[in-house]
């Protein structure tokens, strides 16, 4: 453990004006959206005020992902024909990608990588649910899928320096790269990244799946079905060879996860063989 790493880290979580902010639109409308009481009208009056927001969703939602062929020029549009959840995700999309679409130093991710590694994560994970007969859990898996490693973009301004000895814990201790971040600097980025969700005030699901996405048995029960969901489809991701930075394979695929999910062999198989053309249309969010 390096104690003063540690400490400098400390200080810039403890500081919240130090965490990356997004625009206020994007809690307000995931909170709407989860509240029953709250009428179509007002959410799309909410998206409506934020004018780069509304820009930027109208462009997702005639994206090849989310279309249904008909083209959407109104936020009104959108929500009646796409459905509130994928409208709520694409608000999402266009308020974490300015956080997520950068060069992240430490982990030796050029711009653009970690934007794109969470957009893969994100349509898998969601694919997984619909897959699975969880068509409820999908949107949350989906942007789960998307900010998993959100806590990169502040961890890789302290991985840069203590990378060699990060990697030497990996190799003497035979550990995952996540344990050897915890062990030298005092923190990995799951739990940064939870701290950052809790500046947006997200939910705790999502939360959750950004806290557990390495470790997903130790969620909170609740939780657990859709952050092993998203932990399959990073591992899944990752071995596909999307958004390898410098910890390159050293994770773990934790076998609870895919029992948990109810996923069988031959399903994996498919959905990894899928990668590519599911890569497709994640290219299309970019
Ligand atoms: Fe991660
Ligand atoms: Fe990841």
């Amino acid at each position: 453990m390096n104690p003063q790493i540690k400490q400098r880290i400390e200080s810039v979580i403890n500081n919240i004006e130090q965490l990356p902010s997004i625009p206020e639109v994007a809690t307000r409308i995931i909170n709407m959206v989860n509240d029953p009481e709250v009428s179509f009208k007002a959410i799309a009056d909410e998206i409506s005020k934020d004018q780069m927001i509304t820009t930027n969703i109208l462009k997702l939602c005639n994206s090849a992902y989310f279309s249904k062929g008909k083209e959407i020029s109104s936020v009104d549009r959108a929500i009646v024909t796409l459905g509130l959840k994928e409208v709520k995700d694409a608000v999402i999309l266009a308020a974490t990608k300015i956080v997520l679409n950068k060069i992240i130093m430490g982990y030796d991710l050029a711009k653009g990588e970690l934007w794109r590694h969470g957009l893969y994560v994100a349509v898998l994970a969601k694919k997984i649910a619909l897959m699975k007969g969880k068509k409820d859990i999908a949107d949350v898996a989906f942007t789960g899928g998307l900010i998993h490693d959100v806590g990169k973009t502040i961890l890789a301004l302290f991985v840069q320096g203590t990378f060699k000895e990060i990697m030497r814990t990996v190799e003497e201790k035979k550990i995952p790269f996540i344990a050897a971040e915890k062990d030298i600097m005092g923190f990995d980025h799951q739990e940064i990244g939870e701290r950052i969700l809790s500046k947006w005030k997200f939910p705790e699901v999502l939360k959750a799946s950004v806290r557990h996405h390495h470790q997903p048995m130790s969620a909170p029960d609740e939780f657990r079905t859709v952050v092993s969901i998203v932990h399959v489809a990073n591992s899944l991701c990752l071995m596909a060879g999307v958004g390898i930075g410098s910890d390159g394979l050293y994770h773990e695929l934790v076998p609870e996860a895919i029992e948990l999910t109810k996923l069988e062999p031959g399903e994996l198989e498919m959905l990894f063989a899928g990668i590519p053309e599911m890569g497709e249309q994640a290219e299309t969010l970019i």
